[in-house]
């Protein structure tokens, strides 16, 4: 059934994503309602920015009727957001990673299911312009057969931070990012569900391998990651760091994607503003655009709301990305590899 009214919308979660991605994109799209926020920190909830009108309430048992929910907590605290919903009908839009572990997420998908409704992935890579063009691509065989695809974001949770950590003792960014999983847990698994999405295959774990820069308690994951999977007849590499240049504050950030088939490649330059199709006509221009859509995402919310066809990622696509970053991220703790200190390197050979 369709309904032409705005979709009500709940926020539960007030940080970072939500600031500067969701809430702005939820405002600004005509199909939707922003109705509550919600966040158990006061601080948090008294700074975000939403239109008058809007309810800020520190418990979800507080919020007003609602016709989804979009979860922007810590991924620790998805699945008791998302049992809310499960308990009251609710459809629920979360965000990645489901949780931190398997079958946490697993036991998500499984309660919304066995309540009927809706569990979603804020997957947001998926609604650029530039992950959907290639996707309409590789879908019409521009680049022949998909044989391997490189996926690389390199970024610095360190020395971009130091000031902040300097001020108040923690360097929150990198704890809240590395307690979701590391690199690949937290980050990589939208590569990895682009790489699903694109090849249309499940992919398996061949290999992975990492770098451990500092170790920080209770986190058993590396800073930066190679993980090598494969699926639908390609290779995927998939390599993410949040130590690039560690310490040194202002390293450009490096995010490419490189499709290569067996009659041409898509390249894909975030940081030099290059999208290139190569095919043997030529070279031609796709039109540069950012990674990520929140925008686009909503978009695709307001028509699930209405009724209507949408590309919103299941819950499915969310235990099936984060199952492969945990499972590479595993890998990568097994192998590893600790340079051997000054007193362990052993007598010099004459
Ligand atoms: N899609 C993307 O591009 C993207 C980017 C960054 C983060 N994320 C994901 O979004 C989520 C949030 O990340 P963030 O960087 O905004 O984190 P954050 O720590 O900045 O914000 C989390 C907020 O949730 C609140 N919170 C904690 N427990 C709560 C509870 N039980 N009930 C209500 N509110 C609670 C905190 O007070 C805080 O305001 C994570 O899962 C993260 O992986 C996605």
């Amino acid at each position: 059934m369709t309904t032409t009214r705005p979709g009500r919308v709940g926020l539960v979660g007030c940080g970072e994503v939500a600031r500067y991605g969701h809430l702005p994109a939820i405002v600004a799209e005509p199909g939707l309602e922003l109705v509550a926020v919600c966040d158990v920190s006061p601080e948090q909830l008294a700074q975000v920015s939403v239109p008058d009108g809007v309810a800020r309430v520190r418990t979800l048992e507080e919020m007003p009727d609602i016709d989804a929910l979009v979860v922007t907590s810590p991924a620790g605290v998805h699945a008791e957001n998302v049992a809310w919903a499960a308990e009251r009908g609710v459809p629920v839009l979360c965000e990645k990673p489901l949780a931190v572990d398997e079958a946490t997420s697993l036991a998500m998908v499984d309660r919304m299911e066995a309540a009927g409704v809706a569990l979603w992935v804020g997957f947001t890579y998926r609604f650029s312009p530039v992950a959907r063009r290639i996707h309409e691509l590789v879908a019409a065989g521009a680049v022949g057969q998909v044989r391997a695809l490189r996926m690389v974001f390199l970024w610095d949770l360190h020395g971009v931070f130091a000031d902040r950590e300097a001020r108040t003792g923690v360097n929150g960014r990198r704890v809240g990012r590395m307690l979701e999983g590391g690199p690949l847990v937290d980050c990589g698994v939208h590569q990895i569900d682009l790489a699903r999405w694109w090849l249309d295959a499940d992919l398996a774990v061949d290999h992975a391998t990492g770098v451990w820069f500092d170790d920080l308690d209770g986190v058993d994951a590396p800073e930066h990651i190679t993980a090598h999977l494969s699926g639908g007849g390609a290779q995927v590499m998939v390599e993410i760091s949040v130590a690039y240049g560690h310490r040194a504050p202002a390293v450009p950030k490096t995010f490419t994607y490189e499709v290569i088939g067996t009659d041409g490649v898509i390249r894909y330059r975030r940081d030099d503003r290059d999208f290139l199709l190569v095919d043997r006509a030529g070279t031609h221009d796709l039109g540069w655009a950012h990674e990520k859509s929140f925008g686009g995402m909503y978009a695709e919310l307001a028509k699930a709301l209405r009724g209507e066809d949408h590309q919103l990622p299941s819950g499915r696509d969310g235990v099936a990305a984060t199952r492969a970053a945990l499972a590479a991220t595993a890998q990568a703790v097994v192998g590893r590899r600790r340079p051997p200190l000054v007193n362990e390197q052993g007598p010099a050979s004459v």
